[in-house]
């Protein structure tokens, strides 16, 4: 460090234990136990999974990364005057790198003090943590290694705040747990703090599925990591290989599913759950679903939440959006 620099930066973790009795092995042994078997798709995030969405932020058909890298540029100066924020708590922050166009708008409207990132995924959160710090001088970095479905509450207090959760990820929470996050944020939404998501809007199935199943099969190493996590974190014996890629518009529930097809007849076990799995040729299990929003349905998403939509920044095509919010029951 050069003299006259100023770095303060620090990374919390909150993640529960893991082990067989944890959290996380329940949660893995229902889904595996139904009869359409899933898994969460937070189990994609190991160092090499962020590494994976990196490459798919990269790809030509998945625009959404694209379109709200734009969005920010024309609108991040508006949205640091609207909000004055001076914390800026970005959920699921991997490797920030969208975000740095928003903390400059903030920076340079003279308000930022603060920047948390949170995320599931230690490493990452870890190198962005000292990135941002190394390359905003001044400003407090306060990483937060959590879940944000069940540790939300860990947040930074004091604001104004800027509560971000950008790329679309609020689509891969099954209605009901959306419900109940987007609830969880408009508690802790003071009169002065904003909320900040950024959603993918319903679009024709071909370019949502290419966004999915990219050619280069990126996608396809991507959801097949979910196995290698669950090798690493549960003993399991997954053959990755044994499993196909698959991506598809679902039209009832307005969202991209994932799922991976077994190849063959195969049981795998999982030592630490003592949990055996038999997987038929061709059964699908599903990985992550991606909902698509419209603003008229994310309004009234909202408005169950106590949240009120007060701004929304579409992309030139409408492929994508930012939406504002305030707490309709300031605490
Ligand atoms: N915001 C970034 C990264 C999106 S990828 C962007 O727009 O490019 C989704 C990120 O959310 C990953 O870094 C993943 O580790 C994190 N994530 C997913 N589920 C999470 C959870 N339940 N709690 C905390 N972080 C989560
Ligand atoms: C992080 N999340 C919003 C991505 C999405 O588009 O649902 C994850 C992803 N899955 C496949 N490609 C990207």
């Amino acid at each position: 460090m050069s003299g006259g620099e100023r770095r303060t930066v620090s990374v919390e973790i909150a993640l529960p234990p893991s082990g067989s009795v944890s959290g996380a092995a329940a949660d893995i042994r229902a889904g595996l136990t139904k009869p359409f078997k899933e898994i969460s798709p937070r189990y994609f995030y190991d160092d090499r999974g962020s590494q994976l969405f990196e490459r798919i932020t990269e790809l030509p058909e998945y625009y959404p990364n694209r379109c709200e890298r734009q969005i920010l540029r024309d609108h991040s100066t508006e949205i640091a005057e609207t909000t004055r924020a001076s914390t800026l708590i970005e959920l699921g922050s991997g490797s920030a790198a969208k975000s740095r166009v928003l903390l400059d708008a903030i920076r340079d409207a003279g308000t930022l003090r603060t920047y948390c990132p949170v995320d599931i995924s230690e490493e990452i959160t870890r190198e962005t943590a000292e990135m941002i710090a190394s390359e905003y001088d001044g400003v407090e970095v306060r990483g937060l290694v959590c879940d944000f479905e069940h540790d939300l509450e860990r947040i930074p207090v004091g604001g104004p705040r800027l509560i971000a959760l950008l790329g679309g990820t609020v689509g891969n929470l099954p209605p009901q747990q959306r419900s109940g996050f987007l609830r969880r944020v408009a508690n802790l939404l003071d009169s002065e703090d904003y909320f900040l998501l950024g959603v993918d809007l319903i679009k024709d199935p071909a370019t949502l599925v290419a966004a999915y199943d990219d050619p280069q099969g990126v996608t396809a190493e991507f959801n097949r990591n979910a196995l290698r996590v669950l090798n690493d974190r549960f003993g399991g014996n997954f053959d990755p290989e044994a499993f196909e890629h698959v991506a598809l518009w679902d039209p009832q529930n307005l969202w991209i599913e994932m799922r991976l097809r077994s190849l063959r007849d195969q049981r795998v076990r999982l030592e630490d759950l003592d949990l055996e799995l038999d997987f038929s040729q061709g059964e699908e299990m599903r990985t992550e679903i991606s909902t698509k929003f419209a603003r008229e349905g994310l309004e009234s998403i909202f408005a169950e939440a106590d949240l009120e939509l007060t701004g929304w920044f579409p992309s030139e095509g409408d492929e994508y959006a930012l939406a504002i919010a305030r707490s309709a029951r300031p605490g």
